[in-house]
């Protein structure tokens, strides 16, 4: 949760952690480990809540880590060469019809194993300690108590607070290890056998009520897997740049470039790789928001010097979209002009091989578990492609997070109002004209509205609190009011504004009312046609973020 409270009376956050990214199209490449050259720590997802959350930590501790399947295969795992591996929780019983089993050979790799709650349970019962289903479950926050600390719980207080999500409870450790603490409902709540390198913690160390949850994971890493802490985002651009020359050579690349993080952080690190080799296409539909086409052109182009095609295609796309006002058929049209575009520019670039695809690590794990086997979700929207366009994938983003992402983008240098910049739709500003035509002077009302609402925000310190902060134009309506003594009839501007952590769910923002007077009181002023502001207080579910 991104609890968030902002200067001026700040916004309250909602919503499930993740993150949501742009889908990749077409077959991706199998992904050799990116950790080749890098210390790496595995983690086996036994269906819990917490799994993806325990790569990130261990990755925010500085060693590499990807989240695979509990089925992935020994072979796959002694092909990553990791230095450990931690088993996830997850929902089942070992008793239960169907558990995921624990294949004894991970226990026989020769590297430390760190069992987090299932994962703990699993390894006890497999190496004959007891495991029973308690009387009583522990969801949530316990109180441990450390009584012997061993390597794992080194130097940490003899009691502290930790998150627990459990019903089965260790009773015995596995012979020859030690117990070292019990929590209110388990009686071993974490143990160790430092010799055969097996580790067990009940708890969450993932989990930010588990207060000395990263010191737990350092311990494990550093000083039972012996990892090098050293992995950060300036690693991860070189050991990408190194894998983009490897993967092209010569070849040539294109690269569609939308303006968003992803894309942008993408085209550089290729751009670092190859140089000229690459061509990135921006086109600018006209549904953009103000200056955000020029913000692009200026980075790319003029600042790191990037090949850069720009097309202006507004015109092409305001006839397209003359007459429609049916949602769907908006995207439809907008997406099927996108294509027309792009692949009129692809063609006049001659023979690229290439295609660079800001595919995040989140999309792999949505789509099948990191193995890299998995089939890839294809892309519905406005920016995506036809997966029929003979290029092989460039993929450098493929092993990151999103926050990795930002980090990469600021080491490479990326301004920062586009490492920031708050998600914003393919089809853009077409899908906030609802109820009515696209035309150019709705977009330009729209453009304007939304131009002062980001600006307050903005100058209210709010902007990255927020996962988006937008307006909407009910195309077709006007209603009354009463400006300078005269009856005004105008357009209706909706003010929108959530917080959330992967767009699944959200929040209405709490903004300030002072913030909310001050942007209504500028529309209705900066823009004439304007004579009406609202606020849309609807979270997700039951509404969706954006109104088509
Ligand atoms: P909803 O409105 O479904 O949106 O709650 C969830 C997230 O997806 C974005 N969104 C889109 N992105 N093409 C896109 O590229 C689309 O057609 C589209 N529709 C919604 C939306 O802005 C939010 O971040």
């Amino acid at each position: 949760m991104t609890g968030a409270a902002g200067s001026g009376g700040g916004v309250v956050a909602a919503g499930a952690t993740g993150s949501a990214g742009a889908e990749p199209i077409g077959a991706p490449a199998v992904p050799a480990p990116v950790a080749a050259r890098q210390d790496e720590v595995v983690v086996l997802d036994y269906g819990g809540q917490y799994s993806q959350l325990i790569a990130r930590r261990v990755r925010e501790c500085g060693v590499f880590s990807e989240l695979l399947p509990h089925h992935v295969g020994i072979e796959e795992i002694r092909r990553r060469a990791p230095k450990g591996l931690i088993l996830s929780g997850g929902p089942a019983s070992v008793y239960a019809d169907g558990a995921p089993a624990l294949d004894p050979e991970l226990l026989e790799l020769g590297i430390p194993v760190l069992g987090i709650c299932y994962g703990m349970q699993a390894m006890v019962h497999r190496l004959g300690g007891r495991v029973e289903s308690a009387a009583v479950g522990e969801f949530g926050r316990s109180q441990l108590t450390v009584r012997e600390h061993g390597t794992l719980l080194a130097d940490l207080p003899a009691e502290q607070s930790c998150w627990m999500s459990h019903r089965d409870t260790v009773y015995a450790p596995p012979p020859g290890s030690v117990a070292l603490a019990s929590s209110t409902e388990s009686p071993v709540a974490a143990f160790e056998d430092v010799e055969r390198g097996i580790y067990g913690i009940q708890f969450h160390p993932e989990v930010v009520h588990t207060p000395y949850g990263t010191q737990i994971l350092t311990r494990f890493l550093e000083d039972v897997c012996g990892c090098d802490m050293a992995w950060n985002a300036a690693s991860v651009a070189e050991e990408q740049i190194r894998r983009i020359r490897e993967q092209v050579g010569d070849g040539k690349v294109v690269c569609g470039l939308s303006g968003g993080v992803d894309s942008s952080v993408a085209a550089l690190l290729v751009h670092r790789a190859i140089g000229d080799q690459l061509t990135c296409v921006f086109v600018d539909h006209g549904l953009m928001r103000k200056g955000e086409g020029e913000q692009v052109i200026s980075a790319f182009r003029d600042h790191f010097k990037v090949p850069l095609v720009a097309v202006d295609a507004e015109e092409r796309f305001l006839a397209r979209l003359a007459g429609v006002t049916e949602p769907e058929a908006k995207r439809k049209a907008i997406g099927a002009e996108f294509i027309r575009v792009f692949e009129e520019e692809a063609a006049r670039l001659g023979d690229a091989d290439y295609l660079v695809q800001g595919t995040l690590y989140s999309d792999v794990i949505e789509s099948g578990g990191g193995t890299g086997a998995a089939t890839i979700k294809s892309h519905h929207n406005v920016g995506g492609l036809p997966d029929d366009l003979e290029f092989e994938l460039v993929e450098p983003l493929r092993s990151l997070f999103k926050d990795e992402v930002r980090k990469v983008g600021i080491e490479l240098g990326l301004p920062e109002r586009l490492v920031w910049r708050q998600p914003f739709p393919g089809p853009g500003l077409g899908i906030r004209i609802v109820g009515g035509e696209v035309t150019k002077e709705r977009l330009e009302i729209l453009r304007d509205a939304d131009f002062v609402l980001q600006e307050e925000i903005r100058s209210a310190g709010l902007y990255r609190e927020l996962w988006q902060s937008f307006c909407v134009l009910p195309g077709d309506l006007r209603t009354v009011g009463v400006q300078g003594d005269e009856r005004t009839y105008g357009y209706v501007v909706v003010v929108r504004a959530v917080t959330s952590d992967d767009a699944m769910t959200a929040d209405w923002a709490r903004l300030p009312y002072d913030l909310l007077e001050r942007v209504a009181s500028r529309m209705i002023n900066e823009i004439r046609q304007v004579n009406r502001v609202v606020l849309d207080i609807t979270s997700k579910p039951p509404g969706t973020i954006e109104w088509e």
